[in-house]
């Protein structure tokens, strides 16, 4: 027939003039893609977006109807897509000019365009080309049936079927079994029937011009990044295949290649897809309902910052019903302080006895349970948000499970994982480093994320409607949940488009001393500074905000309020004062001369977060006010002092064994004592009203003799230290 005939005549001719003869080749032939899917699952969704990209026609069959083909995932099925593809096919039959491309689409997306798939069919020079894999499903006993092949993949897989509809139909027109039954094992069995292979002028597309399928294949293929599109690479064909198939066991693989491919991200343009489905909460009379989920599951640092900015969130507080878990510490007082706050507030303790994982799924499911809880928010209690618009910027994204990218300062620790190990833990994918360190930047489907994130309400109430999602097996619970939700093929995404905030360590966390956090100067260095250091600590070096109220006698601030407060609490909790007795054996010798009543940094175990201290913050000022003054910020004699009339109220003139000393205040003149201050003899020099979180900053010997002036009422506590003695 002629038919038959013409497209091989063109592409003799084709191959003399490639470039014109391809498009008048293309042109003559129409190509219709066909693709069972019963549910618009988030698979689906990504399928079709490809699909519209490049202008496919598509039309899916089965939509709406019951899945009867089996759990093809695991096992065998399928067949189901072949009887809807057989009666579909029956009505396209006589259509000669029609080129058929049967694909899955839960786990598939386009690379290319109908043109290019078109010609490379047209070069493959068969009647019908089906995906080749590499390795053989279902039945290993028909390897040998194969025909060999010198290079490229041997066996036959039917996620991708292309050839001309008179004979696509005559190969589904055979299909007389039952849904469940393996659609793939029939393609093979009418494949590896040497006439009908003839008579059908069957092929595979053996080296992934058409289809690359990844199962087994994973090492193959690479992004290649192009101005306007990604595609996929296989190096081993070095093939640019248009059409990618996760099957099998790569469905995580395929996700992070549909990160890029076609245009959903690329370096010119950056995120292609971040604001498709975008819900502008502004053009909505009403903010959604959040249940937000606080789970407090060990002793954690910062807990009364991390409740400041939970409260702080910009969004309606009457939308906000909390649901808190506390395994560990008091929130009484924050509860009794904002109970009326948020619209509703209900408090789990340890006296419950929950598991973590029961935790967890208790405050799902007050959200899965209330038909008006139109978003869960969960968020552990390690996640320091520092963006107040983290809810509303979630909610406008509109997924059904995403999370907010936060990671440790500094460091690659973050609550995703952009790959999986073979055995379901972290593996680092290509772009974890810069997605971490927002280098790349968009919304990005990923197969494991915990401590934040927003799940849809009617999510829950529908893929995700059975309860228990946190307990499976002897995964931790969230690792649970991501397994469920990867299990109903419900997209997780992290979004790193904003600066939302941090992960704060809960690593060796020790809390037997009396203000815990002040310990934690190491291990979460930036939320220390934050709560622990002077407001305008910084303007010292931006504005030169400090004093000189003697002679090379500097002032400046560098302790918070809370920093003063605490270290005051954590001595008079300690509570063993010296006395101010000459005999000392704290100290080198047991004899000092000009005694204080005090106790040393090391008695509370503080020397070397002090130390440590006097390193990140004393020895910049060092150098500004002593240029050329390197510091080594040694010092052996920390201590902090109580001046008060019972005991002792003042101290005689004396020099320091230091190079330089630092005297903090640590309370207020007037308000805790009168009297105070210090008073420098070579300069007649006196400062009276030292201010609560200021340091003094002298040199030690030789020029500032200097005495400690009366306390007359109160209590006054310094915080002191003979740095480089
Ligand atoms: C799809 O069609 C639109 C409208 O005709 C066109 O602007 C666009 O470039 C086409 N896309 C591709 C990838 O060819
Ligand atoms: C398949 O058909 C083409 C013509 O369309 C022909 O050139 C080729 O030899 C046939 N192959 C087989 C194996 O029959
Ligand atoms: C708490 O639960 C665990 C495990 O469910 C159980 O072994 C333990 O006895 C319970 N403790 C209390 C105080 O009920
Ligand atoms: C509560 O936290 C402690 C650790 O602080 C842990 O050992 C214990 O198992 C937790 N209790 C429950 C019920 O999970
Ligand atoms: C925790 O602090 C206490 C009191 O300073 C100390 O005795 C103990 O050794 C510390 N524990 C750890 C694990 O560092
Ligand atoms: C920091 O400096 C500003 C003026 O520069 C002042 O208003 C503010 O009170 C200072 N902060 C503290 C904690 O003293
Ligand atoms: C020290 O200064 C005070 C005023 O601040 C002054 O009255 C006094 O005479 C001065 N003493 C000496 C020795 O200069
Ligand atoms: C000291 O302070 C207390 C309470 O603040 C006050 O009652 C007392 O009168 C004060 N004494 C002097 C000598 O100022």
């Amino acid at each position: 027939p002629k038919s038959l005939q013409l497209p091989m005549l063109l592409f003799s001719f084709a191959r003399l003039y490639p470039f014109y003869s391809y498009n008048f080749v293309t042109q003559k032939y129409k190509l219709l893609v066909l693709t069972v899917a019963t549910e618009e699952t988030d698979g689906f969704h990504r399928f079709m977006q490809t699909a519209h990209y490049f202008n496919y026609t598509v039309k899916v069959l089965g939509m709406g109807e019951p899945w009867k083909g089996g759990d093809v995932g695991r096992s065998i099925g399928g067949g189901q897509k072949v009887r809807l593809l057989k009666s579909t096919m029956e009505i396209l039959a006589d259509q000669e000019d029609l080129v058929i491309l049967f694909v899955d689409s839960y786990d598939l997306i386009f690379a290319g365009g109908p043109e290019e798939i078109l010609r490379k069919f047209l070069q493959a020079n068969h009647k019908v080309v089906f995906a080749a894999d590499g390795l053989i499903w279902p039945d290993k006993r028909l390897t040998d049936k194969y025909p060999s092949v010198r290079s490229g993949k041997r066996f036959l897989n039917s996620g991708g079927i292309i050839g001309y509809a008179p004979y696509i139909n005559r190969i589904v027109s055979q299909w007389n079994l039952h849904d469940n039954d393996d659609d793939q094992l029939f393609y093979t069995k009418i494949y590896l029937d040497p006439s009908q292979r003839e008579t059908l002028n069957m092929s595979l597309d053996h080296k992934c011009q058409i289809f690359q399928n990844l199962n087994g294949a994973v090492d193959e293929v690479l992004l290649k990044f192009g101005t306007d599109r990604v595609r996929v690479r296989n190096t081993m064909y070095d093939s640019l295949p248009v059409v990618v198939h996760g099957n099998g066991n790569t469905k995580i693989y395929l996700n992070y290649l549909g990160n890029y491919v076609p245009n959903a991200w690329n370096y010119e343009h950056g995120c292609g897809h971040c604001d498709d489905d975008f819900l502008d909460l502004s053009q909505l009379q009403e903010y959604p309902n959040v249940l937000v989920g606080v789970f407090i599951e060990q002793p954690t640092p910062f807990l009364p910052e991390f409740f400041q900015r939970l409260l702080a969130l910009d969004y309606p507080k009457d939308k906000l019903k909390l649901f808190v878990h506390n395994n560990v510490s008091h929130i009484q007082r924050f509860w009794e302080e904002n109970r009326n706050v948020f619209n509703s507030f209900k408090v789990v303790g340890p006296e419950e006895n929950l598991s973590q994982g029961e935790a967890r799924n208790m405050g799902m499911d007050l959200c899965r349970k209330d038909a008006s809880c139109d978003y869960y928010f969960s968020i552990d209690s390690d996640v320091m948000l520092t963006n107040r618009q983290t809810v509303k910027l979630l909610i406008e994204q509109n997924r059904k499970i995403i999370g907010p990218l936060v990671a440790r300062h500094s460091k690659l620790w973050s609550n995703f994982w952009g790959a999986l190990s073979l055995d379901g833990y972290y593996a680092r994918s290509e772009d974890y480093v810069d997605i971490v360190q927002r280098k790349r930047v968009g919304v990005w489907n990923i197969p494991f994320m915990a401590h934040v994130y927003l799940i849809k309400g009617s999510v829950l109430r529908n893929e995700l409607k059975e309860r228990n999602y946190f307990v499976l097996e002897k995964l931790d619970p969230d690792m649970a949940l991501c397994r469920n939700a990867r299990e109903m093929g419900v997209f997780m995404y992290l979004t790193n488009r904003h600066d939302f905030g941090r992960l704060i360590s809960t690593a060796s966390y020790n809390i037997s001393h009396y203000n815990n956090d002040l310990w934690q100067i190491f291990e979460n260095p930036v939320d220390w500074k934050e709560k622990y250091i002077h407001q305008n600590y910084t303007q010292i070096f931006t504005e030169n905000y400090l004093e000189e109220p003697c002679p090379d006698v500097f002032w400046f601030p560098v302790f918070s309020e809370k920093a003063c407060d605490e270290i005051v609490e954590e001595m008079e909790h300690y509570g063993s004062w010296s006395g101010g007795k000459h005999e000392d054996t704290r100290i080198a010798g047991g004899y000092e001369t000009v005694p204080t009543d005090d106790i040393h940094m090391k008695q509370i175990g503080f020397d070397k977060e002090w130390l440590h201290f006097i390193r990140e913050f004393i020895s910049p000022v060092t150098l500004k006010v002593f240029s050329g003054y390197y510091t080594k910020a040694y010092a052996v004699m920390n201590f902090v002092v109580k001046y008060t009339p019972g005991r002792q109220a003042y101290l005689r003139p004396h020099h320091d064994s230091s190079t330089f000393t630092i005297n903090i205040a640590l309370n207020n003149k007037n308000a805790d004592f009168l009297g105070g201050g210090c008073r420098f003899h070579r300069y007649n020099c006196s400062i009276e009203s030292p201010r609560k979180g200021w340091s003094f900053m002298h040199p030690g010997r030789l020029t500032h003799l200097h005495e400690g002036l009366p306390t007359t009422n109160g209590t006054r506590y310094i915080a002191v230290s003979f740095i480089d003695p």
